[in-house]
Formats: structure tokens, sequence, C-alpha cells
């Protein structure tokens, strides 16, 4: 998604420009081309040559360098660009931009670009809230600039408060997201569950299972880098929540099973990546339990089967996590649950399964279409998933 893409990283004078470094390693690890401008004031917090070293691209600091390469990016850099980040961007130069003053390197390229521009704000909680940076920010909206809100924290001026940039994986989601707008799920609503539900026996003790959310979480990203409009419906994980995906926090199956029909209400795709629990206790103790003299027998029921009794015209795409004939036993449950296609793995397979950033899976799609994959990264595999979806709501003219 981010491979090969050229985006213009802004870097104005606060005190979180070091930040804008690990934003611009990522972004170059990530495969994309970053070319760095620097306000004035930036050099003040930050040497071009840390930009350098990581991008391998020289940075752009003053409008009338007068190397020949400086003089080509003036107008070059702005229509190459297939993204200007701005972060972090200070009032200043927000105010400046919202006025359309053009008096640096920075300035111009924003006013000259015809690429999406992505301004992500940090500053002094009172400079932020102050309502002419509120009317700055407001008017770059409306020209649609993308606003990455800034995090509530300590500020570096010892105070607490509204201002601070956010983490840089809030910054990459949202860029992946802006560059996703027009992918080819585009518009298409798709709820996708994550995780291992939690069945409590009582206050402080639950019955659950293994999974850790990646499957899932792969899912909804990349079902936003292309285009669709996500719900994840998660249980606790230890992963951090995608930006500009609509979260969902639950617990148990039933919990799950009641946000899932308000979810797919609208949806045209629901992908349960949950390992949800099969049973759960029958009551749950409302104090802690204590050990007794013998041993303890819990009675457990079943819990609702979610992805066959949610009614709707979205597409069912289910998961089988299978120890055993994985294929056969797959088939049975696309049938059972009358799925539309089912994502079988063996979850006893070297790198696969629970907890692992790999999986190795096999396609198998309610006409009997059968996929062998070979072992890959949980995000190729979600967008595999993806490929097929697109393709069945195309079939089905949605
Ligand atoms: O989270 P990770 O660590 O990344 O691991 C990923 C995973 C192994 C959990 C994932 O790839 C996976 O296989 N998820 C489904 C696990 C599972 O519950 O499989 P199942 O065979 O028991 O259920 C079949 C399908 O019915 C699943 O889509 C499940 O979400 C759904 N189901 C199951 C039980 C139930 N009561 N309601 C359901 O909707």
């Amino acid at each position: 998604m981010l491979a090969n893409k050229t985006i213009v990283l802004g870097v104005t004078g606060g005190i979180a420009a070091y930040k804008a470094a690990d934003l611009a390693s990522k972004l170059t690890q990530a495969g994309a081309k970053v070319r760095v401008i620097m306000t004035k004031s930036a050099l003040e917090f930050i040497t071009p040559l840390t930009f350098e070293g990581i991008t391998g691209n020289a940075v752009i600091t003053d409008m009338f360098q007068t190397t020949a390469e400086h003089r080509i990016n003036h107008v070059a850099l702005s229509e190459v660009a297939d993204a200007i980040v701005i972060a972090p961007a200070t009032a200043n130069i927000i105010a400046k931009i919202a006025c359309g003053i053009a008096d640096d390197m920075l300035t111009c390229t924003v006013l000259v670009t015809k690429a999406p521009i992505i301004v992500s704000p940090a500053m002094h909680a009172n400079m932020y809230e102050n309502s002419i940076t509120q009317e700055n920010i407001a008017k770059l909206k409306i020209r649609g600039f993308t606003i990455i809100e800034p995090e509530v924290g300590r500020l570096a001026s010892g105070g607490y408060g509204v201002g601070r940039l956010p983490d840089t994986e809030v910054i990459i989601g949202t860029i992946q997201q802006v560059f996703g707008k027009n992918g080819d799920l585009k518009g298409k609503r798709i709820v996708v569950t994550a995780g291992g539900t939690r069945e409590a026996l009582d206050p402080v003790r639950y019955i659950s299972n293994h999974s850790s959310g990646k499957m899932g979480y792969a899912v909804a990203e990349a079902a936003r880098d292309r285009g669709a409009k996500v719900t994840l419906i998660t249980t606790p994980t230890a992963l951090a929540i995608p930006t500009g995906v609509e979260t969902i926090k639950v617990q148990s199956a039933k919990q799950m099973r009641d946000t899932v029909v308000k979810a797919t209400a609208k949806a045209d795709a629901l992908i349960m990546a949950a390992a949800v629990a099969d049973y759960r206790p029958k009551t749950t103790a409302k104090q802690k339990i204590k050990k007794g003299a013998g041993d303890l027998t819990l009675e457990l029921v079943k819990t609702p089967d979610i992805i066959s009794e949610v009614k709707g015209k979205f597409l069912k795409i289910g998961f089988a996590a299978e120890t055993q004939d994985l294929v056969a036993n797959a088939k049975k449950k696309l049938t059972n649950k009358a799925l539309d296609m089912i994502v079988a793995n063996d979850v006893t397979s070297e790198g696969s399964g629970f907890g692992a950033d790999t999986s190795k899976v096999t396609l198998i799609n309610k006409g009997g279409k059968q996929e062998d994959l070979p072992l890959m990264t949980k995000r190729e595999v979600a967008d595999k998933i993806l490929d097929r979806v697109g393709k069945l709501l195309g079939e089905k003219g949605k």
C-alpha cells in the first residue's frame, strides 16, 4: 500500500519534530519514497542530516537553494507527491496554509499540489484550543485536508492537555486510509470480528482460547486500506486499535452476537475471524468461587452460533480453526452455517494459527471452489480473502 508512493513529509518547528524522524523511518521501511521539507523553525529542533540518513534523499530547507536539484524540486515535489503529510504541524503553519500564504518551500508546495494533504497538529493545549487555531483547522477541513486529532497527555511545557502528536502508527494508518479511499472496496460496509470470547465463571475468571486477534485486525486494516467502511468487533487483545476503523469492544459470545446483529444491519459483508466459545458456564457466580475440599465440576451450556444466527443479505465469511481433517471439517461448517466462503486454517501447522503473524489457509467458496494458499503473513491472507469478497460482491451486483 505504501510501497513506491512518494510522500512529502513537512516538518515544522515544534518539540515533536523529533518524532517525525520515526515517521520518516517507518514510511521508508514500508517502501515509500520520503521527501522531507523542513521549515526554518524545524531546523532549531532537529537537523536535516537525520532525515537524509533515514530517507536517503536530500532534505529541502530553503526555497532559494541554488543547486539544480532544489530549483527543480520547488515545483516538482508538489507534482510527484502521492500525499503531503505535515507532522508535526504548528499553529503557525496551519494559520499560514489557511490564509494561502506561500513564503517558504513547504507552504509553496502545499499551495501548488493536487495531492491529498494530511495535517497532524501538535502544540500547547491553549494554542490548539484557541478559537483562531480552531477556525483555521476548520477552514482546512472544508478544503479537503485530512486533520489528525492531537492526543491528550503530558505536554512539553509540563502541563497536561490536548496537543500531543499521535503515535507514528496512527499517522501511518491515516495515510493508508487516505490512499485507500478509492480502493476496490470503496464505500462497502464490512463487519469484522476478532479475538477470543471470554465466558465468565465468576467476577475474576473466564473460559477463553488463545486467539490474539491478529487475523481479524489484519482483515479490518486491509479492508480499510481498500476503501471499505469497517466495523471491528473485538474482544480484549494486546493490539492497537486500528486508525480509521470503528471499533467496538465486547467480551462474551452473547455480547458479540448482539453487537454483530446491530452492526450488520447495513453491512455488505460479515467476516468472522473471532474464535467464539461454543460453550459458556451455565451460571456466573456473583462472588469469586472459593477453593473447596474436593474437585469442582462446571456445567456448560451452548453459546449462540453467531454467524449461523445472524440474518441479512450480506456475505457471510467464516473461519474454521481445525486440528484434523481440515478441508472436510471446513466444508461441513460452510454448509451447516450457510456461509458464502470459509477460510480453513490448520492451527497445528508450523507458523500458523493462534497468535502467529503468519497463517496457511485454504479458501473454500460456497460453490466448492477451493484454493490452497502457501504460508503468508496474516495481512497477505486478509488481502486474499478480500480479493474474493470484492469478486463475490461484484457477482451479487453490490
Ligand atoms: O486471532 P489469531 O491469534 O490471529 O488467530 C486467528 C484464528 C486462528 C483465531 C482465526 O484464523 C480463526 O480460525 N478463527 C475462527 C476460530 C473458530 O472459532 O473457528 P470455529 O471452527 O470454531 O468456528 C467456525 C466459524 O463460526 C468462525 O467463523 C467463528 O467465528 C464462527 N462461530 C463459532 C462459534 C460460535 N458460537 N459462533 C460463531 O459465529
